[in-house]
């Protein structure tokens, strides 16, 4: 074979995959994958309501207004005398703990929720006039603009920086942390284990005020606290376990979608969230940690694969010109 018949070759070979990988691929991906404008921590679609204001007013207004439905844990207020399983069938799903939504919900949002539930979660297309999720009106008697930044201003007063309670009320945080106080590794390795064992239990404690009242993390042992079926009467769609859902849909996807359910997915069935940036970041580092725990290896052996690759190439090059040269 010449030597201008194979450059011809190559040539062609180049020209296809230039054309499906530069043309057809990211034209399929835009078609599939519209470009969608990054997660809005701000909510900006939200009326500007207050979200400060007299904390001691608005911890009165919440015991009022809150916690028939829901319990403060970090508070005492904890309800046993309703079932869950009532619970759920009085308002679709378990209501979730407010212990930590100062901390982890964007205050504005946290207010508008307070005013207008339906609308905030977006669930517009699902429940008219303000019906649901939340059994509205969520107060019985209507509150001011001002009432509402006292119950924020409450909320964000209770909950603590990195959740720092709740994780050191965790049981499994306890347990592990005490397995690594006992083992016999250095001083220097004790801390740095026990700091990593911190924020992934914060990770978790998040994960778990915000997603687990309708999904499962399988791989971590979590069970949704309403049935799958329960959430399927209420919303019309089963939430999925969450314990893979990082490497199918990766991370700026799920930042976008955990933010606005509607922006990625016409119609979605999930409510929108609220996260703060700072919490979203740490449910996404959670999920990575139970669905994808060794990316950094798995990034690291691919490169070593590449590289292994190009030198392959080059040597597999050099012996096809030696024999072909003894060929001539
Ligand atoms: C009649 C029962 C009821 C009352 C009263 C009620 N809620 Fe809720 N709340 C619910 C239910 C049910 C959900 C779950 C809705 C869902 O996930 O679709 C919920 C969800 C929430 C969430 C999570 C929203 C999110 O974005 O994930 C917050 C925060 C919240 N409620 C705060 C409050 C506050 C503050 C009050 C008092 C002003 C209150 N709720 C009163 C039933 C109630
Ligand atoms: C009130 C219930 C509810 C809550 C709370 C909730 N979800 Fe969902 N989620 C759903 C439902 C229902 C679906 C299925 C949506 C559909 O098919 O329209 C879903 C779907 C998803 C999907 C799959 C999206 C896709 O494209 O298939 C992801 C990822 C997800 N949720 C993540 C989360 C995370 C992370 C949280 C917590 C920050 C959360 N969800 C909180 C109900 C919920």
């Amino acid at each position: 074979m010449s030597a201008l018949r194979e450059l011809k070759i190559l040539a062609f070979v180049v020209v296809v995959v230039g054309i499906l990988y530069w043309g057809v691929e990211p034209l399929a991906h835009s078609v599939f994958h519209p470009k969608t404008a990054p997660a809005d921590f701000a909510f900006s679609d939200l009326e500007k309501l207050p979200t400060t204001g007299n904390m001691e007013n608005g911890k009165v207004l919440v015991n009022t207004y809150c916690i028939a439905c829901h319990n403060i844990e970090k508070e005492g207020v904890v309800n046993n005398d309703v079932a869950p399983s009532d619970l759920i069938a009085a308002y679709g799903v378990l209501p979730p703990d407010l212990s930590n939504i100062g901390a982890i919900y964007e205050s504005n949002f946290l207010a508008n929720l307070i005013k207008k539930p339906t609308k905030t979660l977006k669930m517009t297309h699902k429940f008219e006039n303000e019906k649901n999720p939340m059994p509205f009106p969520m107060t019985p008697t209507p509150v001011s603009d001002a009432e509402i930044g006292d119950m924020v201003a409450y909320f964000v007063s209770i909950g603590d920086k990195n959740l720092a309670s709740s994780v050191e009320n965790n049981k499994e945080y306890t347990t592990k942390l005490d397995a690594i106080n006992k083992s016999d590794i250095s001083e220097e390795n004790k801390k740095k284990q026990a700091l990593a064992l911190k924020y992934h239990i914060e990770n978790k404690e998040i994960f778990i005020s915000a997603c687990t009242r309708c999904h499962s993390m399988k791989y971590d042992n979590i069970t949704s606290s309403t049935p799958s079926k329960d959430i399927q009467n209420y919303l019309g769609a089963k939430a999925p376990d969450l314990s893979m859902m990082i490497r199918s849909k990766g991370e700026e996807t799920l930042s976008k979608f955990i933010n606005d359910p509607q922006k990625t997915l016409e119609n979605a069935a999930m409510p929108r969230v609220g996260l703060n940036e700072y919490s979203q970041e740490k449910v996404i580092k959670y999920l990575e940690s139970i669905g994808d725990s060794k990316k950094e290896q798995r990034i690291f052996v691919g490169k070593i694969l590449i590289g292994f690759m190009i030198i392959m190439s080059i040597f597999a090059y050099l012996w096809k010109r030696k024999i072909w040269r003894d060929l001539h």
